[in-house]
C-alpha cells in the first residue's frame, strides 16, 4: 500500500502534515489561497492582534547568513513584527478562506497584551470566522516584548499557564501554544502551557540573534538609520536546535501533539522532526527562500522516506527515535560492553590487552567528564 501523508491532530484532519508557518507566507487571503491550491496541508496565518495601528515595521528588517562556499542562505534574521493589517480585514480574510477551502486547515495565530479581556476578545471574535484552530504566539523575540507581549510571556511559565488558561476558557477550537527557544529548558514553558489547557505545542519560534556587522560602517545588521536590535534567527542553521526542543518536549510529555518548526526545507528534514515526536511540521523561511512550490518536493521526499521503511502512515514513526536518547554515562557503559564483547570474540589473551586499553581510555574519559 502506498504511504499515506494524511493525519488527524486534535480533531483537525490534515491531508498532509506540511503547514506554512506564521510569517510572510501567510500575510493575506490571496497568498494563503495560493498555498492551498498548490497542495499545502494547512496554514498558520501571520500573527494578528486587535489593534494593528500599534504595529510599525522598519525597513530593512531582514538579514542573511550565507555559506562561504556556494553563497546559499543558511541562516536568516528578521526584526519583523506581527501583522500590521487591520483586525477587521483579517476577520474577512479568514471567513472567506474557510468558505472557499472548507477542507483545508486554517490556524489563526493570535497575540495580545497581558490582559484577560484582550485575549478572550480576540479568541471569541476570531473563532466566529470558522477557523479550525488557534496558535498562541507567546514567543516573538523582538519588538513586542517591549510591550510585554510575545517572548516576554513565553519565557515566563506562570504567564504561559495563565494566558493559555484565559484562552481555553472561551476557545471552542483546538489551541497550540507556540514556544520560544530562548529559554534554558524547553520543557518548562511547554508543560506550563499544557497545564493551562493547551491541546498542542508549536516549537520553535526564532532564536535571538545578531546576524552580522558591516565591516565598512561598523554597524550591526539589519541596519535601520544606523542602528539595530537583536532579531529572530531562522532557516537551515536553526534545525539542530529546533530538533532538540521538539525532542525535549516530546520526552517530557509523551503523546502531546507537537508542531515542529525550524529550518525545515525538505521532506527528509520533516521526517527527522517526526522521528523526534512532531505530528505536523511548519515551514516559514524555507518557503520564503524557495517558494510555495516546494510542497510537491516535500511530499514526494517524505513519501519516499516512508516507502523505504515500509511505513504506511505517519503515526507509525512519529517519536520513533526518542528511545535512542540516553545519558552520557550510559553511552560510555554501552561502548565499554561492546568493546569487551568484541575483544572476547578475538580470543582470551588479546582480549585482556584490549579491554585494558579500552578500560584505561574509558576511565580517562569518565574522569574528564567529572572534571567538566
Ligand atoms: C520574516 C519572518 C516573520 C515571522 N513572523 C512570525 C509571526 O508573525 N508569528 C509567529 O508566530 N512566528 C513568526 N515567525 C517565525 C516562524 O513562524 C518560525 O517559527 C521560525 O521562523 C522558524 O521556522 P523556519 O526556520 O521554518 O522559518 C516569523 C519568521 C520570519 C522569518
Amino acid at each position: 500500500m502506498a504511504p499515506s501523508l494524511a493525519i488527524e491532530v486534535n480533531g483537525m484532519k490534515f491531508e498532509n502534515p506540511f503547514v506554512l508557518g506564521s510569517g510572510p507566507p501567510g500575510t493575506n487571503a490571496r497568498v494563503i489561497a495560493r498555498s492551498y491550491d498548490l497542495g499545502w496541508g494547512g496554514m498558520v496565518c501571520k500573527t494578528i492582534s486587535l489593534d494593528a495601528s500599534k504595529v510599525i515595521n522598519t525597513n530593512p528588517r531582514y538579514g542573511k547568513l550565507r555559506s562561504r562556499e556556494k553563497g546559499e542562505v543558511v541562516g536568516f534574521e528578521n526584526i519583523e513584527l506581527i501583522s500590521d493589517r487591520p483586525f477587521d480585514a483579517w476577520l474577512d480574510d479568514l471567513r472567506q478562506l474557510k468558505k472557499n477551502y472548507p477542507s483545508k486547515i486554517l490556524i489563526a495565530s493570535i497575540m495580545e497584551e497581558y490582559r484577560k479581556e484582550a485575549w478572550q476578545e480576540i479568541t471569541r471574535r476570531v473563532q466566529e470566522t470558522g477557523i479550525d484552530g488557534f496558535e498562541l504566539n507567546l514567543s516573538c523575540p523582538h519588538g513586542l516584548p517591549e510591550r510585554k507581549m510575545g517572548m516576554a510571556m513565553g519565557e515566563n511559565p506562570d504567564m504561559v499557564e495563565e494566558v493559555t488558561g484565559w484562552v481555553m476558557e472561551v476557545a471552542k477550537k483546538p489551541v497550540w501554544a507556540k514556544m520560544t527557544p530562548n529559554v534554558g529548558n524547553p520543557a518548562t514553558p511547554a508543560l506550563a502551557a499544557i497545564k493551562g489547557g493547551a491541546n498542542g505545542i508549536s516549537t520553535i519560534n526564532t532564536i535571538l540573534s545578531v546576524i552580522g556587522v558591516d565591516l565598512k560602517t561598523l554597524r550591526p545588521m539589519p541596519t535601520v538609520e544606523g542602528y539595530t536590535v537583536p532579531g529572530g534567527y531562522s532557516g537551515q542553521a536553526v534545525k539542530p536546535i529546533a530538533l532538540r526542543h521538539v525532542m525535549e518536549i516530546a520526552r517530557a510529555k509523551p503523546g502531546v501533539e507537537i508542531s515542529g518548526i525550524g529550518g525545515i526545507e525538505t521532506g527528509r528534514d520533516a521526517a527527522e522532526f517526526m522521528l523526534m515526536g512532531a505530528s505536523t511540521v511548519q515551514i516559514c523561511t524555507g518557503a520564503m527562500l524557495r517558494g510555495y512550490e516546494i510542497i510537491d518536493e516535500l511530499k514526494a521526499d517524505l513519501t519516499a522516506f516512508m516507502a523505504s521503511h515500509n511505513f504506511e502512515n505517519l503515526r507509525q514513526f512519529i517519536g520513533k527515535s526518542l528511545e535512542y536518547f540516553s545519558t552520557h554515562h550510559d553511552l560510555v557503559d554501552r561502548q565499554k560492553a561492546n568493546r569487551e564483547k568484541t575483544a572476547a570474540a578475538r580470543g582470551a589473551v588479546r582480549a585482556g590487552k584490549d579491554a585494558e586499553t579500552w578500560q584505561g581510555q574509558i576511565a580517562k574519559e569518565t574522569d574528564e567528564l567529572a572534571a567538566n
